[in-house]
C-alpha cells in the first residue's frame, strides 16, 4: 500500500541528529542528551499520599470525563500563583489547562498561524516546539542569541522583514538549549518591539522556578497590558513530567480558540493528574518542595562547573548558568562539531550536537548541550571527564 501524507507533515523527517541519539538508551551509555529532571527531584512518596486520598475520597472525580479548559480548582490556584509570583495576569487573560506546555505551542500556531505565516524564534531554540511550529507550514526564522538573550537588533531586523510574522517564540528563563537567560531591560525591549510591530509573543517557560542563583526576573507577561503575550507555564520540570500538566495564560479570545481546538486533540488534560496537582499545591508546601529541588540542581550545577574547569577548559568554553537542567558548550574551530558527537558516543558518552536546535540543521555549529539533571554524579563526573580528554585527541 502506498500512502499519501498530508502536504501539513509529508516534509517532516526524523532528523539525522534523531539517529546519532537513538543509541542513548543503550546500556552502559552515559546519556547528558535527555531533559529529564533528576530522579531524585521527584516528590513521588507526596504524590503516592495524594494518590491514595483522591481515590478514597473521590475516585469519579478522578475517572470520569470533566471540561476541556481545566479543573476549575486547579485554574484558580494556578490564576492566583501567577499573579502573586509573577504579577501576570490581567482581566482580559484567561487560562487553559493543557496536556504539557508542547500542547500550548501546538495550540497557539493551531489557533494563529495560517501556511506561509512566520514564527520567530531564538537560535538556537527547543527542537519540539520548532518542530510543533513546523507541522502547521509556518517558516521559521531564527534570530541569534547574545549572553543576556536575544540579539535586538537583529530581531527588530526580522520584524521589519516579516510581515507575515505571527508570534515570536522565546524561552526566557534558562533556555533550553543554551541556559541563556533574558535581561530585564532586554524583556521591556523585545515587549516594546513586538507592540510596536503588531506581533504577539509566546513565552515559555518550564524553567524559570529552577533558578537556584542570582536575582530572579519577572517573565514578559508580566509586561503585558495590551494583550500580546501568550504564557506557557509546566509541572514538567517541577513536580513530574509523566503527569502530562501544563498551562497557558492568553487573553481571552486566544483561549476560547485554543479550547475548541484541544477538544479535537485530546478533550482535556488527564483529569486524574489535574487532581494530583492541585491537591499538592493545597495541601503541600509548594515553596518548600522548589527550594529543595533547587538545592539538588544547584549542587550538581556546582559539581558540573568544578569538572567542566578540570577537563573541558580552556579548549570547550560554555555559556554560564543560574538555573535550569543545560549547559551549551562550545568547541574549537579546528574540531568539527559533529565528529566529536560522534567520537563521544563511540567512548559511551551521548550530546546533543547544537545544530539539532537550529532552524536549518545544515548551518555551521560549534556548539553541544549538556543535560546535568538526569546523570548522576558519578555519571556526570566520567562523561565530562571523556568529553575532555577526546577534545585534547582531536586538538593535539
Ligand atoms: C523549552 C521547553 N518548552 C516546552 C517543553 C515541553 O514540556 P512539557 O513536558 O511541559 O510538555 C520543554 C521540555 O523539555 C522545554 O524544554
Amino acid at each position: 500500500m502506498e500512502y499519501f501524507f498530508s502536504d501539513r507533515v509529508k516534509n517532516l523527517k526524523p532528523s539525522a541528529i534523531r539517529e546519532i541519539l537513538k543509541s542513548a538508551g543503550t546500556p552502559g551509555m552515559i546519556s547528558l542528551s535527555v531533559g529529564n529532571p533528576a530522579p531524585e527531584a521527584f516528590p513521588a512518596k507526596e504524590i503516592a499520599e495524594i494518590s491514595a486520598h483522591v481515590f478514597q475520597e473521590r475516585p469519579i472525580d478522578a475517572l470520569q470525563y470533566n471540561v476541556t479548559e481545566g479543573y476549575l480548582p486547579l485554574r484558580n490556584r494556578l490564576s492566583s500563583y501567577l499573579k502573586e509570583r509573577h504579577g501576570a495576569g490581567r482581566e482580559f487573560d484567561d487560562l487553559l489547562i493543557t496536556s504539557g506546555a508542547q500542547q500550548v505551542m501546538d495550540l497557539a500556531t493551531k489557533a494563529l498561524c495560517n501556511p506561509g505565516d512566520v514564527v520567530i524564534c531564538e537560535a538556537p531554540s527547543f527542537i519540539g516546539s520548532l518542530n510543533s511550529f513546523r507541522s502547521y507550514q509556518v517558516r521559521l526564522r531564527g534570530v541569534e542569541m547574545e549572553s543576556d538573550g536575544i540579539h535586538l537588533e537583529k530581531l527588530e531586523q526580522a520584524l521589519r522583514e516579516e510581515p507575515r510574522a505571527k508570534f515570536l517564540y522565546t524561552i526566557p528563563n534558562f533556555q533550553n538549549p543554551s541556559g541563556i537567560t533574558m535581561s530585564a531591560e532586554k524583556r521591556r525591549e523585545v515587549y516594546r518591539l513586538a507592540k510596536q510591530y503588531g506581533v504577539l509573543i509566546l513565552e515559555d517557560n518550564p524553567y524559570g522556578d529552577l533558578r537556584f542563583t542570582g536575582e530572579e526576573i519577572p517573565p514578559i507577561k508580566a509586561l503585558d497590558e495590551d494583550g500580546l503575550v501568550i504564557y506557557a507555564g509546566s509541572f514538567s520540570k517541577v513536580i513530574s513530567p509523566g503527569m502530562r500538566v501544563g498551562y497557558t495564560l492568553a487573553p481571552q479570545p486566544i483561549i476560547q480558540k485554543m479550547v475548541v481546538c484541544k477538544q479535537g486533540e485530546d478533550v482535556h488534560t488527564n483529569i486524574w493528574s489535574q487532581l494530583i496537582c492541585e491537591e499538592f499545591l493545597k495541601n503541600y508546601n509548594f515553596e518548600a518542595h522548589l527550594d529543595r529541588i533547587r538545592g539538588i540542581y544547584r549542587k550538581k550545577a556546582e559539581l558540573l562547573l568544578q569538572l567542566a574547569q578540570q577537563h573541558l577548559a580552556p579548549d570547550i568554553s560554555w555559556e554560564p548558568i543560574e538555573g535550569g537542567l543545560f549547559l551549551w558548550c562550545s568547541l574549537p574551530e579546528k574540531i568539527d562539531m559533529m565528529d566529536f558527537c560522534r567520537r563521544a558516543m563511540e567512548k559511551n558518552v551521548c550530546v546533543v550536537p547544537g545544530n539539532a536546535f537550529l532552524v536549518d540543521e545544515s548551518q555551521p555549529c560549534q556548539s553541544f548541550r549538556i543535560n546535568y539533571s538526569a546523570p548522576t554524579d558519578e555519571q556526570l563526573a566520567q562523561g565530562i571527564e571523556q568529553l575532555g580528554q577526546l577534545a585534547k585527541e582531536l586538538l593535539y
